[in-house]
This record gives structure tokens, C-alpha cells and sequence, in this order.
């Protein structure tokens, strides 16, 4: 496959493609409306990576995170199967992590699926921590695994 794929801000207009990777990747797949929902807060942002080859331009990733104070959540990332394993969810995470150094975030937090072998394996390269167990999180035996990256050390009470 040739080609080269870029990062930019998610606008209305990817919302189907979003959806249709959403629900490849997803056994409980966010709705239309909760993606809409996330496009009208202030403080909610969604980026695609857009492919670019000589007779195709598709939206083939995408992250979802809320920035809040000083907390930096990323709530949702994903990327379409037949291109998987061509660095597009470390292109999403190295701009979400440069939106959260240059927004002077303390911290990036995530939830990740106990079985997520992949996104696992995705945050550890970044240095996150497991922080903690969130048992059926996601139904019965579905456990979440809390992860941190600490950009900055916490401001003191
Ligand atoms: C997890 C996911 C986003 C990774 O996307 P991707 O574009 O294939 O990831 P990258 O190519 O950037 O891979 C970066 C690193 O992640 C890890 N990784 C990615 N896929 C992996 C897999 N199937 N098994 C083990 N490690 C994997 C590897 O360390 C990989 O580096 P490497 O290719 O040099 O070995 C993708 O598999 C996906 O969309 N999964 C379904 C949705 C999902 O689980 N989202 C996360 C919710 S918390």
C-alpha cells in the first residue's frame, strides 16, 4: 500500500466514516449521537488521520479526547483494520501528547480493556502506567485498566 496519511481536526463531514470505523472496531460501539454530543462541547476534541494515495483521500483513524483543567482523557481512539500496524495510532497519540505538553496538562489519563493485547502494547510504548483495576467496567468480566502518563509533577494542595 502506498501512500502517506496526515492529522487534522475532525469536522461533521467524517462523521460517517468515523462511524463505520467506531463499529469495526468496537463490539459496543459509540452511537451517532454521541459522537455529535462530543463535537459540541468545548472542551471535547476529535482528530482524524486522513490517507492520501494517488486515487483514494479516506478518514482511516481517529481520537477522541476532553481536556479539562489540567487533566488531558483520552477517550476513544481507533483506526481502521485494513490499515493497522502503519503507525497511525502513534501519529493520533504524538499529537495528542503534543496538544497536552502544549496545553501545560499535569497529566494524560486513559481506560483500556484488560484484553486489549494492542492498545496496551500502544500506551506502554508512551510510558503510561497501569494504575488501577476497574472490575466489569465494561460488562460482566470486562475489566478496565486505569492508565496515567504524568507530564507534569501534580500541583501541591
Ligand atoms: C489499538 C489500535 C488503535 C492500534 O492502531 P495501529 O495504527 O495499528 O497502531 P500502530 O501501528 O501505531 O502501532 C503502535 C504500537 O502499538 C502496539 N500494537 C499495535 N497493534 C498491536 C497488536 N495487534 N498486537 C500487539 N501490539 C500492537 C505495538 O507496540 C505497535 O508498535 P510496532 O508496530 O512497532 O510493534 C488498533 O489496533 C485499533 O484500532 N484497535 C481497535 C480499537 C481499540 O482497541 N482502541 C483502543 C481503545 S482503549
Amino acid at each position: 500500500m502506498t501512500g502517506a496519511f496526515t492529522i487534522r481536526g475532525a469536522a461533521l463531514l467524517d462523521l460517517p466514516r468515523i462511524l463505520e470505523i467506531e463499529r469495526l472496531a468496537f463490539s459496543q460501539p459509540w452511537s451517532r449521537d454521541a459522537f455529535k454530543r462530543e463535537f459540541s462541547l468545548a472542551f471535547s476534541r476529535t482528530i482524524v488521520a486522513v490517507w492520501n494515495s494517488v486515487d483514494e483521500s479516506a478518514v482511516v483513524g481517529f481520537l477522541c479526547r476532553w481536556l479539562v483543567g489540567s487533566e488531558y482523557h483520552v477517550l476513544n481512539i481507533a483506526v481502521h483494520p485494513a490499515f493497522r500496524r502503519f503507525g497511525i495510532a502513534t501519529a493520533l497519540m504524538d499529537a495528542a501528547i503534543g496538544e497536552a505538553r502544549a496545553s501545560e496538562s499535569e497529566l494524560i489519563t486513559l481506560e483500556v480493556r484488560r484484553s486489549n493485547v494492542a492498545a496496551r502494547g500502544l500506551y506502554r510504548r508512551y510510558c503510561f502506567e497501569e494504575r488501577r483495576l476497574r472490575r466489569n467496567y465494561y460488562g460482566p468480566g470486562q475489566d478496565a485498566i486505569v492508565m496515567e502518563l504524568q507530564l507534569k509533577a501534580p500541583a501541591s494542595l
